[in-house]
């Protein structure tokens, strides 16, 4: 089994693919349209962030499997894929503790303005008085939008601080996520709308697909109480950026925000989202997974998806 690992990945997990004696190449500063040119000749490639094409799949003649080290897959054309007989799997909730980590430290940060802070000392500035009211996080009232993995691990921290926690109720009540939600003591309300009514803070955790794209709108955006706080550290093609910067403008939200319509995946570039630069959001760089923890968890799976294909068993494909 040939493997191309196109992105970062923990160097014992390399060393766990050799032991089980796959052939592997590790480049890890691969970019989009290097992909194309390298994955002659490989079985398998295993792709964090770095766009797949149906150009690049179009080129990969003998690859069998797309390994997603992460959740979500919309960066693989999975549809090429799926035409050429590739198999794309992905690796689901393994980083979902360290992404529900980053939503929580964006709404710390943005309700205390620490970034701020430091600007203003590192130049030197003292301004006590500029920073000195906050709206702290016990007692308010912090809507969860998306009940998985991820969604259910911020809503727990968020209610272990105190806040009230709500969600949309969904017709399935039965299962590990609406026993989880009950355990953590989120409430649940009809809709969408009366979440973002009632809320001061709305935080999304939802995959991007048709039903999700450019949910966070003029129209959602008309319901939230002014000085609302948005967080998504899911997919940037929930937000519609202009609406979002029109309801900074006008009624004074602010948004945490890991994630943008138009990413540069890993390579170093250049960002050109208005609403990344925007001074009412607090902005990071996709790095919602980049914790040891999760990485190493990921690449866990990663290596046993690997072991398991290569003894034949089918993989769990998106
Ligand atoms: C995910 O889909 O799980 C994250 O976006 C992955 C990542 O950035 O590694």
């Amino acid at each position: 089994m040939r493997i191309l690992v196109a992105d970062a990945f923990p160097a014992a997990s390399l060393a766990e693919l050799a032991d089980g004696g796959h052939e592997y190449e590790y480049q890890p500063d691969t970019t989009a349209d290097q992909l194309a040119e390298r994955l002659t000749g490989y079985d398998v490639l295993v792709v964090r962030s770095t766009k797949v094409t149906a150009a690049t799949i179009e080129t990969a003649e003998s690859l069998r499997l797309i390994i997603r080290a992460g959740s979500g897959t919309n960066t693989i054309d999975c549809a090429a894929a799926a035409e050429r007989g590739i198999y794309v799997c992905n690796v689901p909730g393994r980083n979902a503790v360290a992404v529900a980590e980053l939503t929580f430290g964006l709404l710390l940060a943005l309700d205390r303005n620490i970034p701020d802070n430091v600007i203003d000392l590192r130049a030197g500035r003292w301004d006590k008085k500029r920073y000195s009211r906050a709206n702290g996080i016990l007692g308010r009232r912090i809507g969860v939008v998306g009940l998985g993995q991820i969604g259910l691990a911020f809503a727990e921290r968020a209610a272990a601080f105190g806040a009230k926690v709500y969600a949309v109720a969904k017709a399935e009540r039965d299962t590990e996520s609406a026993r989880r939600a009950a355990g953590a003591g989120i409430e649940f309300v009809s809709d969408l709308d009366e979440l973002a009514r009632t809320c001061d803070v709305l935080s999304f955790h939802l995959p991007a697909a048709e039903n999700t794209r450019q949910l966070i709108n003029r129209d959602l955006l008309a319901k939230v109480p002014a000085g609302a706080l948005i967080l998504n550290t899911s997919r940037g093609e929930l937000v519609d950026e202009d609406a979002l910067i029109e309801a900074m403008e006008t009624k004074g939200v602010r948004a945490g925000l890991d994630v943008y319509a138009d990413e540069p995946g890993t390579a170093t570039g250049q960002i050109e989202s208005r609403l990344a630069k925007h001074p009412n959001v607090y902005g990071t760089h996709h790095i919602g997974a980049s914790t040891e923890q999760a990485q190493q968890a990921v690449a866990d799976e990663v290596v046993r998806m690997i072991g398991a294909f290569t003894q034949g068993a089918p993989p769990h494909c998106v």
